[in-house]
């Protein structure tokens, strides 16, 4: 799950990282009062959940509180990349020498942790790391040695950061573990004109599967910037949102792994992934078929079951109640396999409904599924 940067920007104040003074609202007329109690001249945020904000607007220097309320108004009706911007962040400016970027993010193929760092941080580090990598510092760490001063002072030389630095980093770090991140980000960290270190922005993500010890950024609706994916997870369902034509719900995540490969090796796209688990229930399939079918994009639903724990008559019962609750707009094709096959097969075929067909294997299925998106 993202936080918001004034979510992230309060972990570094209480770690100890210096952060300019701020607050937030979804108020344009608050965004005033704020400006006010700092001094006038502020930095009015847009608070989304994606990058490129001050390229896209959402960064806006205002001269006095009028001018943040104005500022405020106007970002408050904006949409950033898809994310309509529903609070601002009203800061203090601050007097920027240089910038700099820092992150720490889970390298899960290296089984570590990565370090990337680079003295030209800023709105242009994506360009920079393109053009110029080797302006960008890359460091492992151990995940069972962290960041130590030594290691911050490693991750300083390599990326050409100030020494002043080397606290700030080791303080990220602790963002990292005691907040159970995978990653913690900072672009700007800005050294002042005064001489002093203070992160500009942060991103951080934490661990959704630690929210049971990280009550504290609430429940899911921060997590799913896609609305099915907040509305899956309101049902307790493993979806997630692809950008295909065919629904797919399977039961075991490399099940559904494999079934999102067949379809797209039938010339189709997986409009999700949706694995129902091993013990799916009538519920559990009548949720995951009324999440799928609110996907407008969706042409074709295929259903892939391997009968394990859960036999496929308890999965072909699932169905059928399913659609009892759910009306049914685009074809289904089904395809069980394993414990008690021919059982499940025969009460689909006994509900005999004029949108679902069945296919035995889990290749003609797909192509069968793929046919029916492309061709509907
Ligand atoms: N409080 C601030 N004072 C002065 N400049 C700021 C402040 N916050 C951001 N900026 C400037 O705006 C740029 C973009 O802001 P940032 O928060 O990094 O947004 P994003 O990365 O989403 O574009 C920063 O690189 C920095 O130069
Ligand atoms: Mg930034």
């Amino acid at each position: 799950m993202d936080l918001y940067e004034h979510q992230a920007r309060q972990l570094f104040e209480e770690y100890g990282v210096l952060v300019p003074r701020a607050e937030v609202t979804d108020s344009s007329r608050q965004a005033r009062v704020i400006a006010r109690g700092l001094g006038g001249r502020v930095v009015v945020k847009a608070q989304v959940k994606t990058g490129g904000r001050g390229k896209a607007g959402g960064v806006k220097l205002a001269a006095d509180p009028a001018a943040a309320e104005l500022t405020a108004r106007q970002m408050l009706a904006m949409d950033i990349k898809g994310h309509p911007v529903r609070s601002v962040m009203v800061a203090e400016p601050v007097d920027i020498d240089r910038e700099f970027y820092v992150s720490y993010v889970l390298d899960r193929a290296a089984g570590r942790f990565l370090a990337i760092a680079s003295a030209e941080g800023g709105m242009d580090i994506e360009e920079v790391a393109a053009t110029r990598p080797e302006a960008v510092a890359r460091i492992p760490i151990d995940p069972a040695q962290g960041v130590t001063s030594a290691k911050a002072a490693e991750i300083a030389e390599a990326a050409g950061l100030p020494a002043q630095t080397v606290d700030v980093l080791v303080r990220l770090w602790e963002v990292l573990v005691r907040e159970d991140a995978l990653l913690v980000e900072v672009n700007p960290l800005v050294r002042t004109r005064q001489g002093r270190v203070m992160a500009l922005d942060g991103k951080v993500t934490v661990d959704g599967n630690a929210r049971f010890r990280q009550a504290r950024w609430g429940a899911d609706e921060a997590g799913h910037a896609d609305p099915l994916e907040a509305a899956a997870a309101a049902k307790g369902l493993t979806y997630v949102k692809l950008d295909g034509e065919v629904g797919v719900i399977g039961n075991g995540a490399g099940l559904v792994m494999s079934t999102l490969d067949v379809v797209a090796g039938c010339g189709a796209r997986p409009a999700n992934f949706l694995d129902i688990g091993g013990g799916a229930s009538a519920r559990t399939m009548a949720d995951g078929l009324s999440v799928i079918l609110s996907d407008p994009a969706v042409k074709s639903v295929l259903v892939n079951v391997f009968g394990g724990i859960t036999a496929c008559d308890a999965v072909a019962d699932g169905i059928v109640r399913a659609l009892d609750d759910v009306r049914l707009t685009r074809p289904l094709v089904v395809r069980l396999d394993g414990n008690n096959a021919a059982r499940g097969r025969a009460i689909l075929e006994e509900r005999a409904h004029p949108l679902v067909q069945q296919v035995t294997t889990m290749d003609g299925a797909a192509r069968r599924a793929a046919e029916l998106a492309t061709t509907a």
